[in-house]
């Protein structure tokens, strides 16, 4: 069986995305790919497509299989147009006798490309198609992530063909989880999910739920992005329950921008004390750290205590866009506090509270702000401050595990 076969007759057909570094606003450091697949039985399958820029890549590899004029039905799990974008290609290509998506799916592929004529078969959770010696079963996976969204499973080969879902930004040769280190994987998979998932946590949970429920022989997870897994699963399906429960590690993140290093030296003074309390403490300068990398640790973190200086009555811009960025993410189930130097208005610690309390993070103090440059006995206030929220954590660490 060749390395891109994932059971008998089923092939990855996808592509490659070596030097992709920018996903709306992502960062995708490890590139990506956009993974398609090819069903071969009496009726050749299709399931999902490739980026436009892509799509010869894609065609290359089904025709390595077949000839893909001989490709019966199309499936597009997903419009968004890193999958999708090369339909009109596709669908000129294969002229497949149906194309086959979900009741939202037809109507985004309709507001994407204006195509009446083309030749839908819209499927619903627990409708089935036979493709001949296999039968394909549909689960809209509504708002996970977009409206369209749905997941295709192969009964006979126990095949979950994800959409976005267990999906990871991660470019490699190898196709399968057993072939790349785990660490990597799972890295890149908290990362997709912190910064594209994160929001739709209660979501999550009622489709966890509900493929439970479904009692499905899943042998293999086919996400369309990153490697399939078929080693492994376990590992990817604890880490979405435990990520969508909002479970914490015994972590708190500080999260800063400093302008001359006053609100650096109360970021510091406030790590100490919170190790002190045998609580991990990551310092985290928005000077050097993606916002998407931020994100992928505040999925785990069990405080986020925010310091930026006031700059023109506000916060630093670099502060101000990962705040509008989080928001958006809806984290939950944190502890919060808020710091900052000033020198005359001072608004910081009242601004940052003030989102803080708008993403209903606990905020657990009321904040702390020094003007100019922070003394010793300043700095001892803030030492005490990462105490209080060092304790804090570990008392909700021990709620969460009883
Ligand atoms: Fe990978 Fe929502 O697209």
């Amino acid at each position: 069986m060749s390395n891109k076969e994932l059971a008998k007759g089923i092939h990855w057909v996808g592509a490659i995305d070596w030097d992709v570094r920018d996903f709306h606003g992502y960062s995708t450091l490890a590139g990506t790919t956009y993974n398609a697949f090819l069903i071969i039985d009496e009726k050749i399958t299709l399931v999902d497509t490739v980026k436009r820029s892509h799509y010869q890549d894609m065609m290359h590899q089904i025709r390595e299989i077949i000839d893909p004029a001989k490709i019966d039905y199309l499936i597009v799990n997903h419009v968004e147009l890193d999958h999708a974008g090369s339909l009109a290609e596709v669908m000129d290509a294969v002229n497949p006798e149906k194309l086959i998506c979900s009741t939202m799916g037809q109507k985004a592929i309709l507001e994407h490309f204006h195509r009446e004529d083309w030749p839908f078969e819209v499927v619903k959770t627990g409708e089935e198609i036979s493709t001949g010696e296999r039968t394909l079963s549909f689960i809209e996976t509504r708002m996970l992530h977009w409206p369209d969204s749905m997941f295709t499973y192969v009964k006979e080969d126990g095949i979950l063909f994800s959409s976005d879902a267990f999906g990871q930004h991660l470019a490699t040769a190898e196709r399968f989880d057993d072939q790349v280190p785990m660490s990597v994987i799972m890295d890149q998979a908290a990362k997709y999910y912190a910064n594209i998932l994160y929001l739709y946590n209660p979501l999550i949970r009622k489709l966890l739920a509900k493929v439970g429920e479904m009692d499905l022989d899943i042998k293999m997870i086919a996400p369309d992005h990153g490697v399939i897994f078929r080693t492994h699963l376990n590992e990817i399906l604890t880490a979405y329950d435990d990520w969508s429960k909002n479970k914490f590690d015994n972590k708190a993140l500080i999260i800063y921008d400093t302008m001359w290093h006053s609100t650096e030296k109360m970021a510091r003074a406030i790590a100490r004390g919170i190790e002190q309390e045998g609580v991990f403490a990551d310092m985290i300068n928005l000077k050097v750290h993606h916002r998407s990398d931020v994100m992928t640790k505040v999925l785990k973190a069990g405080a986020l205590v925010l310091g930026s200086p006031t700059l023109n009555n506000g916060l630093l811009p670099r502060m101000a866009g990962f705040l509008m960025y989080m928001r958006g993410l809806k984290p939950q189930n944190k502890i919060a506090a808020a710091f900052g130097s000033y020198g005359w208005s001072g608004e910081c610690v009242k601004l940052l509270n003030e989102a803080l309390e708008d993403m209903r993070l606990e905020l657990i103090e009321e904040g702390i702000r020094h003007k100019y440059v922070p003394t010793e006995d300043d700095l001892n206030e803030c030492v005490e401050m990462g105490r209080r929220i060092g304790k804090a954590v570990k008392e909700r660490g021990k709620l969460q595990e009883d």
